[in-house]
């Protein structure tokens, strides 16, 4: 083996060098293609317990108890002193609106019976937004 002259050098390991940029690209898309897989996975179980969450502050008769004035589907006894909760998507499709229903119906209207869960720290932000996406379930 004769020595390898120096431009041919540079030539190998510059093709060398690409090669290895490719394989290392194509590693790091996958392990972005994990990572992302693996957030969605994450929240849509953060999701789906916020939902359970949100179902039992609504039934419970000590928090939330929504039942106590509304209809709410696989609810025991419900008041029907408000509309009941059903097709909140189609009816809400603007979380913030429900949100503010939600967090202070006198706001919209001062003559409301519902309590201003919200502003009477009733139930706190969390147990608020658990309930909504427990509502969008409806
Ligand atoms: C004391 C009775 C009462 C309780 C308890 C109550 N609400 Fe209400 N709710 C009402 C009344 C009355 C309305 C009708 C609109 C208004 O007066 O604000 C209403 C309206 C609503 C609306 C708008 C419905 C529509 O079709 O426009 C939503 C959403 C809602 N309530 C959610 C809840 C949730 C969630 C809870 C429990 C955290 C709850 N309410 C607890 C009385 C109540």
């Amino acid at each position: 083996m004769g020595r390898m002259p120096i431009y041919k050098l540079k030539f190998v390991s510059h093709k060398e060098e690409i090669m290895r940029k490719a394989a290392s690209n194509t590693i790091l898309k996958s392990s972005l293609a994990i990572i992302i897989a693996g957030m969605a996975l994450v929240s849509a179980s953060a999701i789906a317990s916020s939902v359970e969450e949100g179902k039992k502050l609504a039934f419970d008769r000590k928090q939330g108890n929504c039942l106590a004035c509304h209809m709410i589907e696989g609810g025991i006894s419900p008041g029907d002193i408000g509309p009941p909760l059903i097709a909140m998507k189609a009816r809400f499709p603007d979380r913030a609106k429900l949100r503010a229903q939600i967090y202070d119906a006198t706001a919209a209207n001062p003559e409301s019976i519902m309590i201003p869960f919200g502003r009477h720290k009733a139930l706190s932000d969390a147990q608020i937004d658990s309930i909504i996406d427990y509502m969008y379930t409806l």
